[in-house]
């Protein structure tokens, strides 16, 4: 060790190159300590007593939520930041019209500015961190260097941490170099904050050495790098360069991952995109309804918002869950909307931003019927129904979240950590739309199904910061998370189908669904959540080639008889509100795929224009007759 810094490691550590590099780091940001992390219980112990003695956490009335925290952010520091994250690629046209880029050179000389002794009275934990499995083939190790035991105790939740990896590493393993700090030096004698966090935040990432850089936000994907840095937009470069190389390739997803057992003996796997905050993990968690053939459906989880997928010998798309918990939005999560997620959620958990009850437990806008007479919000103000109702004010934040580890779900999948993965039946991409999109639509072919996908839309939420409720296209739920430029993403998607297709293997059928149409007064009309299973019924009769549907421009929908509706009173003309094509709307949707396709025309697929011509042109057709 170059520097004088004490180092506590509880664990002899024979990779030169991470050595050196946690040297480096340390000597820039000048943390007082450095703790190398075992990923131990007693350390994670050891951190929540500490944070609570700081006043980062709250600990939770232990006879109702056992183990349990609560922090609540600086109110500056709530959701991802979009426009301060950043792909520095060597060449700008790899980033894409869909990143915000800065040339590497002039990023690294402001980080080396913003990065220096920005971690002085603060400890840096080092974070050894595998995605997926321990071992698996499809696996990746990364190791981040951190100032906020908050970051740390999450990351234990989200991701296999601690000394396993290390002695996975070896001597000379792979791992991709992760640097977070809130941005927040204390000065000698300086009184900490609860939430230490810096006005000025950047979110970087360099593709080309697989490096993470992030500054100022201790929030979610901002710092638990794991995930939407890693697992996204640097894998996503990954499982691409490596078919540029002349390999198949891989893809890296915001797709959650379950396992659904059919009455008729067949278990299926199934992949889902969509947004953040539309209800991936209530997908991955939906009880079928009764009634719906007696029940005999069972969903099992495997993720809830990242997939790796890579073909098997056999051409067969497999696909992991790189992350070991789920952090999820809070806000309308309730028995009746998640039951298993609810069940999830009774101990072992850390919550942010949701808010404190008299008694010491947490609550949250659509938790229960009746809210609390009185709780302390997000911001530990006081908060009464009255006030929520003569201020507006919420009680929890709408992105409040919950750390959890995946194994306290009661429905999770007996191959959720299979280092094999499991080999995928569909992909289903969904947005939240409130007009124009169909229930759900079945793809002819690969190519129509990457075209549905790529022209996705949905209405902003609140998992990242600006203005809600705008339609944006965000193309397979990947625009804020693609590591590269999104028209080449479209391109690795089509290669791939081409190339799968080619060697005789099944490609996974392609569905696009709604669940969030609204009638003329702005209600939503299908009740969504466990019915859904209704529809996941009939895409896989579909597969099994034993349900019909009917054809139209986009693709192929179920008539009101193609579903099964045994158990729910749902009218024909309801089914319709929520599943005709309204042309008229459908040329203005066209125009704006036009206007997508506009702006990522720089390596834009000729192949999607075509289809979007014959689709266009078949419109136009229906439009004359
Ligand atoms: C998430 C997100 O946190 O998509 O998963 O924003
Ligand atoms: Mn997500």
């Amino acid at each position: 060790m170059s520097t004088s810094i004490p180092v506590t490691r509880p664990y002899a550590v024979n990779h030169a190159d991470l050595l050196k590099w946690v040297d480096q780091i340390a000597a820039k940001t000048k943390p007082k300590e450095i703790v190398w992390c075992d990923g131990s219980q007693a350390e994670y112990d050891r951190l929540c007593k500490q944070m609570v003695q700081a006043g980062t956490l709250k600990r939770l009335n232990a006879a109702k939520r056992p183990n349990s925290y609560l922090a609540w952010s600086d109110p500056s520091d709530v959701a991802r930041v979009e426009d301060r994250t950043f792909v520095c690629s060597a060449r700008q046209e790899d980033a894409g019209p869909n990143n915000n880029w800065i040339a590497p050179a002039e990023m690294r000389s402001t980080l080396d500015g913003l990065f220096e002794g920005c971690m002085q009275g603060r400890t840096l934990y080092v974070v050894p961190f595998s995605m997926g499995p321990l071992g698996s083939p499809i696996s990746q190790i990364g190791v981040e260097l951190s100032d906020s035991p908050y970051v740390v105790v999450n990351m234990r939740m989200m991701t296999r941490m601690g000394k396993a990896v290390i002695d996975l590493l070896g001597q000379d393993g792979a791992f991709v170099p992760c640097v977070h700090t809130v941005g927040a030096p204390l000065a000698a004698g300086q009184e900490d904050v609860s939430w230490p966090c810096n006005a000025t935040k950047y979110i970087v990432h360099f593709p080309e050495t697989r490096e993470i850089w992030s500054y100022g936000s201790g929030y979610g994907g901002n710092a638990l790098l794991g995930k939407k840095c890693f697992a996204l937009r640097i894998a996503s470069t990954m499982g691409r360069r490596e078919a540029m190389a002349g390999a198949t390739g891989w893809l890296a997803e915001h797709m959650l991952i379950l396992g659904v057992q059919a009455p008729w003996g067949k278990k299926y796997h199934v992949a889902a995109a969509f947004p953040s905050a539309c209800g991936k993990t209530n997908f991955a968690m939906l009880i079928p309804p009764k009634g719906l053939d007696d029940n005999g459906w069972k969903i099992t989880t495997i993720g809830d918002d990242i997939a790796w997928i890579k073909p098997d010998a056999q051409g067969r798309l497999r696909a992991i869950n790189p992350e070991a918990g789920y952090f999820g939005v809070a806000p309308g999560t309730n028995e009746k909307t998640n039951y298993n997620c609810m069940a999830s959620l009774r101990e072992n958990v850390i919550f942010t931003n949701v808010a404190l009850t008299d008694d010491g437990d947490v609550w949250w806008e659509g938790m229960t019927d009746t809210p609390p007479a009185h709780c302390m919000d997000w911001q530990g103000r006081d908060w009464t129904p009255e006030v929520a109702k003569s201020e507006g004010r919420k009680a929890a934040h709408p992105n409040a979240r919950f750390t959890v580890a995946a194994t306290q779900n009661p429905v999770i999948d007996s191959a959720w950590d299979d280092p094999a993965g499991v080999a995928i039946d569909a992909f289903i991409f969904g947005g939240r739309r409130s007009t124009t999109v169909p229930l759900v639509t079945e793809a002819r072919n690969w190519q129509e199904g990457v075209y549905m996908a790529a022209t996705m839309g949905s209405e902003t939420t609140a998992a990242a910061a600006g203005q809600q409720g705008v339609v944006r296209r965000d193309p397979f739920a990947m625009l804020p998370f693609c590591g590269y430029n999104m028209a080449d993403y479209f391109g690795h998607w089509l290669s791939l189908g081409d190339k799968l297709a080619a060697s005789g293997a099944v490609l996974p059928k392609i569905y696009c669904v709604n669940w969030f149409r609204t009638d003329a007064n702005g209600k939503f009309v299908w009740p969504g959540f466990g019915e859904n299973a209704r529809v996941l019924k009939w895409m896989l009769q579909r597969i099994e080639g034993q349900a019909s549907g009917q054809e139209h421009v986009f693709g192929v929908s179920p008539s009101y008889a193609d579903l099964d509706w045994s158990g729910l009173t749902f009218s024909a003309e309801q089914f319709e509100t929520i599943s005709a094509i309204d042309l008229s709307a459908w040329q203005q949707e066209f125009d704006l795929h036009e206007e997508l396709f506009g702006r990522l025309a720089n390596g834009l697929p000729p192949v999607l224009r075509e289809i979007k011509t014959k689709l266009h042109q078949q419109l136009q057709d229906r439009l004359a007759a």
